[in-house]
């Protein structure tokens, strides 16, 4: 993972904006969504999966500010809340998306707070603030630069915090959606690929767009990273694994043919989480090293 040069950070800046502006088209959705989402939400119920809601377990006991990066309309930001954490902050590039998340968030009085910027841009104000950075559920083929979202992640946690990413399984990237068995994709069948993928599917196909009377003016941009390339960026970061798990479920019905006795024999999503490293942590290792 080389150093990205000015020029190139610069062009995956502009992919991010063009992606959100599809993405705030596609905000109509969660729009759609949003009175039921708050109904459960209201009812003391969330939307995290039972594998999530394993893995957070007891946030009353350690989190103080939960940040959830690329939160979309706040349903899952919301819920990290209803399972304990004293406060919660979303970000997200789509200020849509952020108006039906603060709708919900005023409508239960929670302590929460929105900011709406690309990311990599997440204002240095909530620098070292976080005791959970929470993200997934499609969020990292958003980002052109993983090295640089890795960092972000780093430079918000606390030291001790904790990151858990629930994500689709890049695995996944590999096969044709539209396939009734594993068949390699025509256009993303190279699981260690470095091209970006434009205008490849979600959110481009959604209803959304589709209603939009000139389609043709939104571009979508996706880089699927290896599992290697995510835990790498996060450990140079600082980051240090706690517990990784991969799990046959699919988090969304992106293989609406594929029969279910042969998607469950690949893995579809996973599980990853992280602890920031203590200072201290990284002095006891050098000296042991040093012993050693
Ligand atoms: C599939 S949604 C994520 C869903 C989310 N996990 C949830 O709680 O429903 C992808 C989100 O990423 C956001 N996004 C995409 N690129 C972004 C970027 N560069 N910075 C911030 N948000 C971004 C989109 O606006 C969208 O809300």
């Amino acid at each position: 993972m080389g150093k990205i040069s000015g020029l190139k950070m610069d062009l995956y800046r502009k992919y991010h904006q063009q992606t959100g502006i599809a993405w705030n088209v596609t905000a109509a959705i969660y729009e759609r969504d949003e009175a039921n989402d708050l109904a459960l939400l209201r009812s003391g119920g969330n939307s995290l999966f039972p594998v999530e809601q394993l893995f957070l377990q007891g946030l009353n006991t350690w989190c103080g500010r939960a940040i959830h990066l690329q939160c979309a309309g706040g349903t899952d930001t919301l819920s990290l809340w209803q399972m304990g954490a004293a406060e919660v902050v979303g970000v997200d590039i789509s200020e849509n998306m952020l108006t039906v998340a603060r709708r919900k968030a005023v409508a239960l009085d929670a302590p929460a707070r929105w900011y709406c910027c690309d990311i990599l841009d997440t204002p240095h104000e909530l620098d070292g603030s976080a005791d959970l950075v929470y993200t997934g559920k499609g969020a990292l083929p958003w980002m052109m630069a993983i090295q640089a979202w890795a960092g972000v992640v780093a430079r918000l946690l606390k030291p001790g915090g904790k990151l858990y990413v629930f994500e689709g399984h890049p695995l996944d990237w590999v096969w044709d959606m539209d396939a009734a068995t594993y068949q390699f994709s025509a256009q993303t069948g190279d699981y260690f690929t470095e091209t970006v993928a434009t205008d490849r599917g979600w959110p481009l196909f959604s209803g959304a767009i589709q209603e939009h009377a000139n389609k043709d003016q939104f571009h979508v941009h996706e880089h699927q990273w290896t599992l290697g390339a995510i835990l790498n960026s996060l450990v140079v970061a600082g980051l240090r694994l706690e517990r990784f798990e991969e799990y046959p479920d699919l988090f969304w019905n992106q293989f609406p043919h594929l029969p279910p006795e042969l998607a469950h024999r690949l893995p579809h999503t996973f599980s990853l989480l992280m602890r920031k490293e203590q200072p201290l942590e990284r002095g006891n290792e050098l000296n042991e090293l040093e012993v050693g």
